[in-house]
């Protein structure tokens, strides 16, 4: 047996992960599932209320930051403002948002910029400065969220939407080859998942998405904690020799 396949697996006991977009939604969730396997979370969003929320709920179990993901100078700053004992051990490029409706023929500059900036040059920042400061666990990983609208192209008028998940996809294959074996990069690509999102989606409209969930095999609109169990398992030991996949959690869809 080579001296790396002695390495034992760290559990997530001594783990500390960085999640974006944490405040809400699967991003609350997968924090939550974290906290309940026994590891430690830092939280990064722009909704203070959400991450009060959060923090009143795990306490010391985690840190919080009022952190713009899309700003890659907000991104370092607050990397740098860690203390040792919070230097990440994984991370969860989960922050992400819809972006105005619009087509094709309407494309709003300013819009791709922000789209653009939210859900993919983020991943970018948000792995840069992981890398820079992570602390070296033998079960390192970072999951993004991607979005089965990546191969589906999403739903009318959020072409820039999908275009970006489908990016995040192709840049986790890039990242799986370029990080081994040190550090295991998987995708979830979640279907449709009952958290205030959806609202962007379908404008609040709950008949459409009941209208949805009839098309999905397993007719119903998919959970945070459904997917935080998915995240969870590519985070853990469990999965050592998972890496560069985009795991459909979509009900069938
Ligand atoms: N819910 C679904 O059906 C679904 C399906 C496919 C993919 N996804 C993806 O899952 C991820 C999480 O979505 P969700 O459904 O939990 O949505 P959500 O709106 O509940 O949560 C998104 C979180 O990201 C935060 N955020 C947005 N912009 C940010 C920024 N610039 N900096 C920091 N934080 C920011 C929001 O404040 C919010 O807390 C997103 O990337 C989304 O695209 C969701």
């Amino acid at each position: 047996m080579s001296a790396r396949q002695a390495m034992p697996q760290a559990s997530m006991t001594d783990a500390v992960v960085l999640v974006t977009g944490g405040a809400s939604g699967i991003g609350r969730a997968i924090v939550d599932a974290v906290v309940a396997a026994g590891g430690r979370a830092i939280v990064w969003d722009v909704d203070a209320a959400g991450l009060s929320t959060c923090a009143g709920a795990h306490g010391a179990r985690v840190t919080l930051a009022r952190v713009d993901v899309a700003d890659a100078g907000a991104v370092a700053a607050a990397m740098a403002d860690l203390t040792p004992d919070w230097a990440p051990t994984h991370l969860v490029n989960n922050a992400g948002i819809i972006g105005r409706r619009m087509r094709l023929s309407e494309m709003d500059p300013a819009e791709i910029d922000r789209v653009l900036a939210v859900n993919l040059k983020s991943v970018l920042y948000g792995t840069r400065a992981f890398l820079e400061r992570r602390r070296p666990h033998p079960g390192a990983a970072i999951v993004n969220l991607s979005s089965i609208a990546a191969r589906t192209g999403g739903m009318p008028g959020n072409a820039l939407y999908a275009t970006t998940k489908g990016a995040v996809a192709s840049l986790t294959i890039a990242a799986a080859k370029e990080l081994a074996p040190e550090v295991r990069v998987n995708a979830l690509a979640p279907g449709v998942i009952d958290t205030p999102i959806q609202d962007d989606v379908f404008g609040g409209d709950r008949g459409r998405v009941a209208e949805i969930a009839r098309a999905i095999p397993l007719q119903r609109p998919g959970t945070a904690a459904e997917v935080a169990e998915a995240a969870l398992w590519l985070l853990s030991p469990a999965a050592a020799y998972v890496t560069g996949t985009v795991l459909d959690i979509a009900g069938g869809r």
